[in-house]
């Protein structure tokens, strides 16, 4: 590998590399340690967690579609206490960062669940406001400035010295108004884009194809909206971004820290292969080293717009 300083600081929490999982598409990280050291990954961003267990959707939940697929999952996970006590030291026992992931039906919610998550010791929490696949709270928040600053004062009042990071949703008309409210209300980063909601239609049963009807688009061909709301809330605001949608190469990572993320994650890529978090990891280090650069950071913000 290229002699090229990998390391990010993200919110105070240095990591190793800037290459994250997505929160949903690695469960708790047990199945991939099959295939790798976990301790290779820059952070892991575990499974959306609820105050207490959820089964999650009806199946069929997932769907493929060009260049992507559609899910209604539906934040099935076994609670904050289980993760804690069952998921928390598995993950523990790796050197990379643990950002839980958490989504609640009232503000109430998630302040308690960044009450137990942060005496339970994790690096970072991610505060989801951008579930598209979830009835009560999640989207909701998202999608109204008000809303989401109000959610973030919460977390922020309950994670003690734990940084707090608010996952955005796509599914917006201006993402930078919702970006500034959370910010404004202490947000320590910004993590997006969720997924875009979409749906799919069997034209000869004509029954969608997901049995909640609609779900939320990830993978490749969300790329160029991530991109573009990556660089649209690196302009307004001034908290570090994680940025990811879509990314299954080094140099799709590359555009989303010239556009202004700090690190990125990878989501969807990772069921069709699952060494791509090191891929991309990698391929960005010979990326930069191309370009003459010492540390991949320094691609952070970096675009020349026109
Ligand atoms: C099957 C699946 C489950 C997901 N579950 C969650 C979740 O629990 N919490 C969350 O914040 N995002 C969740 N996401 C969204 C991803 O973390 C990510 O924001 C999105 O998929 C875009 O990245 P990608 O195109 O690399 O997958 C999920 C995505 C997928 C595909």
């Amino acid at each position: 590998m290229p002699d090229v300083n990998l390391s990010v600081t993200l919110a105070g929490m240095t990591m190793k590399n800037p290459v994250v999982v997505a929160s949903g598409t690695f469960g708790f990280g047990r199945e991939y340690s099959q295939f790798f050291d976990l301790s290779e990954l820059g952070g892991i961003c575990a499974k959306g967690l609820t105050l207490l267990p959820r089964e999650g959707n009806p199946a069929p939940r997932i769907a493929e579609t060009p260049m992507g697929i559609l899910n209604s999952v539906g934040l099935q996970n076994p609670g904050v206490d289980a993760f804690i006590t069952e998921e928390l030291p598995f993950l523990r026992q790796y050197d990379t960062k643990v950002i839980a992931n958490i989504s609640g039906n009232t503000p109430e919610e998630y302040g308690i669940m960044c009450e137990k998550l942060a005496g339970a010791g994790v690096d970072m929490i991610e505060v989801n406001i951008s579930c598209p696949n979830v009835k009560a709270g999640g989207l909701a928040y998202g999608t109204r400035p008000e809303l989401a600053a109000e959610v973030t004062h919460v977390a922020k009042a309950h994670a003690g010295q734990v940084p707090v990071m608010v996952k955005l949703s796509p599914n917006v008309t201006d993402i930078t108004e919702i970006a500034r409210a959370v910010e404004g209300a202490g947000a320590d980063a910004i993590s997006l884009i969720n997924t875009i909601r979409g749906m799919r239609i069997d034209v000869n049963t004509r029954r969608p194809i997901l049995k909640m009807n609609t779900g939320g688009l990830s993978g490749p061909a969300v790329l160029p909206v991530a991109v573009r709301m990556v660089w649209e809330v690196a302009q307004a605001v001034k908290v570090p971004i994680l940025g990811m949608g879509g990314v299954s190469r080094g140099e799709d990572a590359a555009q989303l820290m010239l556009a202004g993320a700090s690190a990125v994650a990878v989501g969807t890529a990772l069921f069709a292969d699952p060494y791509t978090p090191l891929k991309v990891r990698d391929g960005l280090a010979v990326l930069a080293a191309g370009q003459g650069l010492a540390a991949v950071r320094e691609l952070t913000g970096k675009v020349l717009p026109w």
